[in-house]
Formats: structure tokens, C-alpha cells, sequence
């Protein structure tokens, strides 16, 4: 098997040097070269792209038309995590470069990260916690604290991530909703949530947690028109990307008590600007984009892509789960041409 030049551009930050060092160990060790980029930018990494016959990129990186034209020979660009939305797929494709990402690796966190945060708020954790911390041991300093058990929750959007949530939710005897334009209903029937429009999502949840991924087509989709549908006092969450959200309304309905709380773990722009206010609201929760986080995942980021990549150095084609732009691209663009070359 002839030695080919994997490039990482940037990784997930933690334990870098010891993923780096396993990386390099797993692909040398194939009889590969591996180089690591600190920075996307200068002649080291122009020429580095360049001679990438696969790339492991860092997600959230922009990769727009440009800069995937930096790419002269790579076959294979893996992103790993889930969202896509930083890609540039069509792109992507019409160079010939398959792009994979790693549809599972973290749906079990996002679903908890989800959970943690519809309990935080519900239960009032945090302000329970800071309250008695200060001094006053009093439980009815919160109220109202309605029961868990027979309400409804709300998904916008039903994937991976989303069944999960719903999972959890009948085991707090919840009943679930959703809206999901695209899934298979027979998904649906199976997570044992009902679909309907986006409207009786927000004007039905107790509890409505935004799990959708940013496309064109759901960007800003949640604004005054449906936190102005909610119950008063009803919770937010969004696990997935900020942009779906449109921030000023969300303000409104926070500060108006439409909200009676939110639990964020993505915003518009991150890393969050310290003047954004809705890092200054009592009821609500931000975490730093730390849904899809664990220790397995560090490991499995960096694992996944490794496999896939001697997949294709070995002959293959991406898996199938991974694959993220094979529709748009039917003649499987350079690795076709580069398997036609071999035989
Ligand atoms: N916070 C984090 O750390 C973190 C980690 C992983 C994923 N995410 C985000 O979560 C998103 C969802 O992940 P997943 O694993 O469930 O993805 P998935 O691909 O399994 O599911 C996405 C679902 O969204 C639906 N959808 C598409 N367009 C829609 C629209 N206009 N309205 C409503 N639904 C629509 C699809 O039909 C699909 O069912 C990812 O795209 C990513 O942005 C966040």
C-alpha cells in the first residue's frame, strides 16, 4: 500500500498532545505520514493542504469553497463530530472530496447535556444551590414547581439526538411531540412521538427543547411567532446550534416571564461575547458548547476518523453511516479515480 499524507487541521481541545500522539502512532504505524496544523494559515500549511490526500478537520472550522480549493489531492475530509453546517458539502463534492462526519458519536451526551438542563430548570438547581449556599434554607422560594410526570415536551426536530431526548422523557412519564418535516414516520412511531406542526410544538410543550440542525432552512426558524405560542412560565432548551434560535426574541420571551427559564448550550455567536445578555438573565442557564462532551467521546472523535481513513487508503469507500455528501457526488469523485488508477 503506497505511504499517504493525512493532515489534521486543528483538533478537539483536550488531551490534544495525547490524541496527537495516538493519531500519529495509529497512522504511521499504518505506513502513512501525519502531519499536525496548529494554524490554517502560511506557506507550512498551504503546502501541507495541498499534498493532504485526507484531512481531519476541527469542527465549527469554516470550510467554504475557497478554502476547500486548497485541497489539490485530497480524497477524504473528515469532520469529526455531528454538525455539518460549517461545510461547504456541494463544494466539497464538486471537487471530488468525500465528506464524512460521525453521525453518533455524541447523541448520548447531547440527549443528557438536554436532560441536565430541562432538570436544572425545572427543579431549579442552580438557584436552589446558590440560594442555600448564601444562607436561606427555604424550598418554596421557588414556585411554581410543577411535577414532571404527564406533561408534554416538545422537540424541533426528531433525529438521532432528538428519539434520544424523547427516550429519556417517557422515563419521567412525559408525553412527547415533535416537529420534524423530514423524518421517517416510522421513526416517529417507534420513539413514540407524535408529529405536528412547528406551532403546536411551542404552543403544547411544557417544555420545548430545539435539537434541530442549522440549515438554510432553519436558520432563525424559532422566533417571537413561537415563544410568543408558549404557556407562560414554560422552559427552553437548545442543545444543538445557535443559530437556529433567533436571540433577540428569545430575550423577549425571557424577560417578558413568557420563558420562565431557558437552558442554552449553543448561541449565535460563540465563543460567547461576554456583553451578551443573555448571559446576564437569572432564569437562564448557558453552558460552552458542551453538549456532545465526554471522556469516550475525546477518544472516539479521533478513533472514527482514523478508521475511516485507512477505509479508503485501503481501498474502501467511506462507511455508509459517515458518508455525508454521497448523494451529491454519484461517480464518488476521486476515490473512484483513484481506485480506477490502482486496478
Ligand atoms: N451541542 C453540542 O455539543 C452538539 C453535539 C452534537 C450535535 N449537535 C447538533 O445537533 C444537531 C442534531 O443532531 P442529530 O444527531 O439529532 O442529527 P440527525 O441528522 O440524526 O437529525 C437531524 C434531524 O433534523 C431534522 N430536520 C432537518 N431539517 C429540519 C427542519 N427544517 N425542521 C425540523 N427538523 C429538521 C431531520 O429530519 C432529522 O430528523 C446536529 O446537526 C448538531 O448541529 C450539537
Amino acid at each position: 500500500m503506497a505511504s499517504e499524507h493525512v493532515v489534521q487541521a486543528g483538533i478537539y481541545p483536550h488531551r490534544t498532545d495525547q490524541m496527537i500522539a495516538w493519531t500519529r502512532a495509529a497512522l504511521e504505524g499504518a505506513g502513512h505520514r501525519y502531519t499536525f496544523l496548529r494554524s490554517l494559515h502560511g506557506p507550512e500549511a498551504d503546502a501541507a493542504l495541498a499534498n493532504a490526500d485526507a484531512v481531519i478537520a476541527v469542527i465549527g472550522e469554516k470550510w467554504d469553497a475557497g478554502q476547500l480549493a486548497r485541497l489539490e489531492r485530497c480524497r477524504l475530509f473528515v469532520s469529526p463530530g455531528v454538525g455539518l453546517d460549517a461545510i461547504d458539502l456541494q463544494a466539497a463534492a464538486d471537487i471530488g472530496i468525500a465528506v464524512c462526519n460521525q453521525p453518533d458519536v455524541c447523541t448520548d451526551e447531547v440527549a443528557d447535556h438536554t436532560w441536565a438542563l430541562i432538570l436544572a430548570c425545572v427543579r431549579k438547581v442552580p438557584w436552589l444551590s446558590a440560594r442555600t449556599a448564601g444562607g436561606t434554607w427555604d424550598r418554596t422560594l421557588f414556585e411554581p414547581m410543577p411535577r414532571l410526570r404527564g406533561r408534554t415536551l416538545g422537540l424541533v426536530a426528531l433525529g438521532r439526538i432528538g428519539r434520544a431526548v424523547a427516550h429519556r422523557a417517557h422515563a419521567f412519564g412525559m408525553r412527547t411531540i415533535a416537529y420534524d418535516p423530514y423524518v421517517d414516520p416510522a421513526l416517529a412511531a417507534r420513539a413514540e412521538t407524535e408529529l405536528v406542526s412547528l406551532d403546536r410544538v411551542f404552543a403544547e410543550g411544557d417544555i420545548v427543547s430545539c435539537v434541530a440542525p442549522l440549515t438554510p432552512e432553519t436558520r432563525g426558524m424559532l422566533g417571537e411567532r413561537q415563544f410568543g405560542r408558549m404557556k407562560p412560565g414554560a422552559i427552553f432548551t437548545n442543545t444543538s446550534r445557535g443559530g437556529v434560535v433567533d436571540e433577540p426574541d428569545l430575550l423577549w420571551a425571557v424577560d417578558s416571564g413568557r420563558l420562565g427559564a431557558a437552558g442554552l448550550d449553543v448561541l449565535a455567536r460563540e465563543p460567547a461575547d461576554p456583553a451578551n445578555p443573555l448571559l446576564h438573565r437569572a432564569n437562564v442557564l448557558v453552558t460552552p458548547h458542551a453538549a456532545g462532551f465526554s471522556d469516550q467521546v475525546v477518544d472516539d472523535l479521533q478513533r472514527l476518523a482514523v478508521e475511516e481513513i485507512l477505509r479508503v487508503f485501503g481501498g474502501g469507500f467511506p462507511s455508509e453511516v459517515a458518508w455525508a455528501n454521497r448523494g451529491l457526488m454519484p461517480g464518488g469523485g476521486r476515490i473512484a479515480a483513484a481506485r480506477a488508477a490502482d486496478a
